[in-house]
């Protein structure tokens, strides 16, 4: 029973609310009886609405705070690595080493995809999106689960989500191998998941390659980096298209799409081209005035956030992930950097992204610093969805296994109000 209402009158109707209080962050008004009152809640874009109750992740973004399962993540990033963090998303705490050795090893055994998914990659043209590609073969792979497809089912749901961590990287992979035309590599289980990545990414029949150290461990961070963040956009298309029962397959895949878009996990791509654009630290100046000028829809990709009203605390440890990753490979003269770094200074300074609350998000940074890995711009989002579907996962499944319903939002109805249909020859 909620210790505080809140009291809401409108046109004589009073009525009562309770008031549900979290662990952390803002308290929350039920409204759900409102609908009983003949009155609907309204709000665009959900700025003010809590669609769920969840335990996974809280940002606090005017202190630019970010936990999964209450840890804070620049000590996950720094101290643990994803696919620890992939447990601690799904299970809710950290392994110990017996448990972490078999959640690796149940990882490997599902790295490989089935022989009849390499044929899905001959539909498409070489040159396509590598998102388009994996939108298609991630929805298709329920296709093969005809078996584990109860989502009321514990152990369905968690042999799929196994598989979605474990084949992710390697369809991802084989998005760019079939962009550039070489041969898939196969997965090696020997690997750990961000060097089998990069191996299967950059590895061909003709050589050995064993991937550099110190890009296997920035990769890792910025698949930690990207794990989960609340109720985001695809995260929130990822619990709706689940409130109707669909496999989480098509789930993933439905989340997948959402995150294309440039507003969301489409800006790390977004945000390289935008520096590429910008070409020179000169050009600077008309590129900030473009930004802050309201009939100019240009934006400055990889600044600004619906939660963070302060540093994003990710962008904080992939700036340093960044220049570490530029010094392995000797560009930590990279003039993207410095554009970037130059580019924060100025807008950091600057009254309309202070009086906004506009700062580098997780997408400033991390452009520079896969291209710097050697991943390709157009793989930039794939790598985002590859490290988000644990958090999309571990969503999915907190959902499914307690008490929901099927999400299904009103309206504000503007349209025509009833009228009669006219005949084509009664028209004008
Ligand atoms: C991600 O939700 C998540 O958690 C997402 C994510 C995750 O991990 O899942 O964190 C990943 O998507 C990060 C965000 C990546 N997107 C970008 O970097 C694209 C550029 N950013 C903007 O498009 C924008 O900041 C949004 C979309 C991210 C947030 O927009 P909001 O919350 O809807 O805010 P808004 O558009 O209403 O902006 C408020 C004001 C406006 O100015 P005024 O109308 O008040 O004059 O700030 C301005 C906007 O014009 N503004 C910007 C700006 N972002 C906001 N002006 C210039 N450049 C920008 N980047």
């Amino acid at each position: 029973m909620a210790e505080n209402k809140a009291t809401l009158s409108v046109n004589n109707v009073t009525a009562e609310f309770d008031i549900l209080k979290g662990t952390l962050g803002p308290e929350v008004i039920d409204i759900a009886p409102l609908v009983k009152c003949g009155y609907l809640t309204y709000d665009p874009g959900f700025l003010s609405t809590a669609a769920c109750e969840s335990k996974i992740t809280y940002i606090d973004g005017d202190k630019g705070i970010l936990l999964y399962r209450g840890y804070p993540i620049d000590q996950l990033a720094m101290q643990s690595n994803f696919v620890e963090v992939c447990y601690l998303l799904l299970n809710g705490e950290l392994p110990n080493a017996v448990i972490y050795d078999e959640f690796c090893k149940a990882i490997n055994r599902h790295t490989m995809v089935h022989e009849q998914i390499r044929y899905f990659f001959n539909g498409f043209r070489r040159d396509a999106h590598p998102m388009a590609v994996m939108v298609g073969v991630v929805g298709a792979l329920s296709a093969f689960y005809h078996d584990t497809l109860d989502i009321k089912n514990p152990e369905h749901r968690a042999i799929s989500a196994l598989r979605l961590i474990a084949k992710m990287p390697t369809i991802a992979a084989m998005c760019y191998k079939y962009n550039i035309g070489q041969p898939f590599m196969p997965p090696q289980n020997h690997m750990s998941y961000a060097e089998n990545f990069l191996h299967m990414m950059f590895a061909t029949p003709c050589e050995e390659t064993i991937p550099n150290p110190v890009l296997v461990r920035a990769l890792d961070k910025i698949f930690t980096l990207h794990a989960d963040h609340e109720q985001n956009a695809s995260t929130s298309t990822v619990r709706l298209a689940g409130s109707t029962g669909a496999n989480p397959f098509a789930c993933i895949s439905a989340g997948i799409a959402a995150l294309w878009g440039p507003a969301h996990g489409g800006a790390n791509e977004a945000a390289l081209n935008m520096l590429h654009e910008i070409g020179d630290v000169s050009n600077i100046d008309k590129y900030i005035k473009r930004a802050k000028d309201p009939n100019d829809p240009f934006r400055l990709i990889g600044f600004g956030h619906r939660v963070y009203k302060n540093y994003d605390p990710r962008a904080k440890v992939i700036r340093e992930t960044c220049y570490e990753v530029l010094e392995a490979v000797g560009a930590k003269d990279d003039p993207f950097f410095k554009i970037a770094m130059a580019l924060e200074k100025i807008a950091l300074e600057d009254d309309y992204f202070i009086q906004r609350k506009l700062y580098p998000n997780v997408d400033f940074y991390s452009g520079i610093t896969l291209s710097a890995i050697g991943i390709p711009t157009n793989m930039f989002t794939v790598i985002f969805a590859l490290a988000r579907t644990i958090g999309w996962i571990a969503h999915w499944n907190e959902m499914i296994s307690s008490p929901y319903r099927l999400s299904r939002p009103r309206q504000l109805y503007t349209g025509p109000t009833e009228r009669k249909y006219v005949r084509m020859k009664e028209r004008k």
